[in-house]
């Protein structure tokens, strides 16, 4: 029977691909947990708000931490000083001064400033 020779090769292809489907997804899985996928998903500068001293604030201030602990905050230009400070001071961060630093504090303080308070409720005894 020689035509039924071929059958067997063809389902033995079928059944690697198959194999190799199954080897990608697992793949797939082994990578989503692996330090190199953790690398890819690190920040960029685009996850702060565009304007100018944007990329000099991300990479200033995320040889430490995330941006999450900066975007979290809404401070006054005084108050984003001092915290500037107390990473130099505490933490140790490079301390910055003239233009780079102003540069900076422009950005925080105009990107993350107080927050506004909620209005006034009408229906409160004033
Ligand atoms: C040399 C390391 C380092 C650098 C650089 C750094 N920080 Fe920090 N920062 C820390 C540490 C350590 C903490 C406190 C621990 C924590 O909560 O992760 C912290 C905490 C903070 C906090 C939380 C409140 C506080 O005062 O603890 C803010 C806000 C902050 N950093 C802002 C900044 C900004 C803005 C920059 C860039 C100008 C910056 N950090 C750069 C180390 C650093």
């Amino acid at each position: 029977m020689m035509r039924s020779i071929p059958v067997v090769p063809a389902r033995m292809a079928a059944q690697q691909s198959r194999m190799r489907r199954v080897s990608y997804v697992l793949l797939a899985v082994v990578f989503a947990f692996s330090p190199l996928a953790k690398a890819q998903t690190e920040e960029t500068p685009d996850v702060l708000p565009e304007g100018p001293g944007r990329d000099e604030t991300f990479y200033g201030c995320t040889a430490c931490h995330g941006t999450a602990i900066i975007r979290q905050q809404g401070m006054t230009r005084e108050r984003w000083d001092e915290t500037m400070r107390g990473m130099t001071e505490k933490h140790g961060m490079a301390a910055y001064d003239g233009e780079l630093r102003a540069l900076i504090l422009d950005y925080l303080a105009a990107n993350f400033p107080p927050r506004r308070r909620a209005p006034d409720n009408p229906f409160l005894p004033q």
